[in-house]
């Protein structure tokens, strides 16, 4: 039976100050290069698509996480000791599973915090989480990560999870900040589970994000759709191709929609009127790839202590574990 009394879902999208919303889009379409919020991949139908591209032979990295999580999660338990799993972007939560059943095994899991962009993701999740875990308790998040972290209710001891290399796809500056501003939400004592995809060969990571079931172009894509929602704007995506290629100067992946004509485009709600010149490019994504250096550095910086590092047989993929000091 389903117990709905176990479920808290706050949602903090729909009171954003449309304006807000309007100026962020036009300053990325007026900057150079041009860019889009890659949050806009994420409506119902990208979240779905970014489920569909996890399960392609070509995008390694969610199945070698999930590998890797099976591994080292009775460890990760066992290290912190935690009763409330907090996580950040989690999507379908499909690898989120693997730590509830290690927490479980402990008889030590309580409550489980989805924070994510789509609000029918985090109610399917809560819903299915109840359901298979008996007493848990879900207090899911509907929200932006960059703005809505205050909003992750106080728990018991907590295990803040961000995994998928979601990291990568924030600017430098932005995942310094971005991490500062976790540390700051967790209590003294909690414990932080980062997963980063790693550097490796060029050819494996150009072709996780050009897949040949043309995915990955359908998840591009879709932004120009949500952006139809947000901003009323009336993109064509026939008129647009997919780009994907590494970066070895930033170590990330850019991933690009190329305008393959000279258009233009009004929107009247952002009171701008876009022309695309042939080959243009809009920078949708960046995904950043890291080394263990290059993580342990950003936590620490962020007021993290790092506690340990795990990784897969071929260094695909990273687990950081770290604590926010209690003294
Ligand atoms: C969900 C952010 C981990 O950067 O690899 C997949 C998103 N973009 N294919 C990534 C994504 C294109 C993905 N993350």
């Amino acid at each position: 039976m389903l117990d709905q009394s176990n479920i808290t879902i706050d949602v903090h999208l729909d009171n954003q100050d449309p304006k807000a919303v309007r100026d962020e889009i036009r300053a990325g379409l007026l900057s150079t290069p041009r860019r889009l919020p890659t949050k806009y991949f994420y409506d119902d139908r990208g979240s779905a698509l970014f489920e569909q591209i996890c399960t392609l032979p070509e995008y390694y990295p969610t199945r070698t996480e999930h590998q890797l999580l099976k591994t080292v999660a009775d460890d990760v338990i066992a290290r912190t000791r935690a009763e409330e799993l907090v996580e950040l972007g989690s999507g379908a939560a499909t690898k989120t599973r693997v730590l509830l059943d290690a927490m479980a095994r402990t008889n030590r899991l309580r409550s489980y915090v989805p924070f994510d962009f789509s609000e029918s993701i985090v109610r399917r999740v809560a819903h299915e989480l109840v359901e298979e875990y008996e007493g848990l308790r879900v207090h899911g998040v509907v929200g932006d990560f960059l703005a809505h972290l205050e909003h992750i209710p106080r728990g018991g001891r907590r295990l803040v999870v961000f995994l998928g290399g979601t990291i990568g796809n924030l600017e430098p500056a932005a995942a310094a900040t971005f991490l500062s501003s976790v540390a700051d939400e967790m209590d003294r004592g909690d414990f932080f589970l980062l997963g980063v995809q790693l550097i490796t060969d060029v050819d494996r990571l150009e072709a996780a994000y050009n897949d040949s079931a043309g995915l990955s172009a359908a998840f591009n894509k879709n932004m120009l759709s949500v952006l139809k929602v947000v901003i009323g704007a009336e993109f064509d995506p026939d008129h647009f191709d997919h780009v994907a290629r590494f970066n070895q100067d930033e170590l990330q992946i850019e991933m690009h929609l190329r305008s393959v004509c000279r258009q233009v485009i009004p929107i009247p709600e952002l009171e701008l009127t876009l022309r695309l010149e042939e080959g243009e490019e809009i920078l949708t994504e960046i995904s950043r790839k890291f080394t263990r250096h290059h993580v342990e550095a950003m936590l620490t910086r962020a007021g993290f202590t790092p506690l340990g590092w795990y990784t897969d047989p071929a260094h695909l993929h990273g687990l950081a574990l770290a604590q926010k000091p209690s003294g």
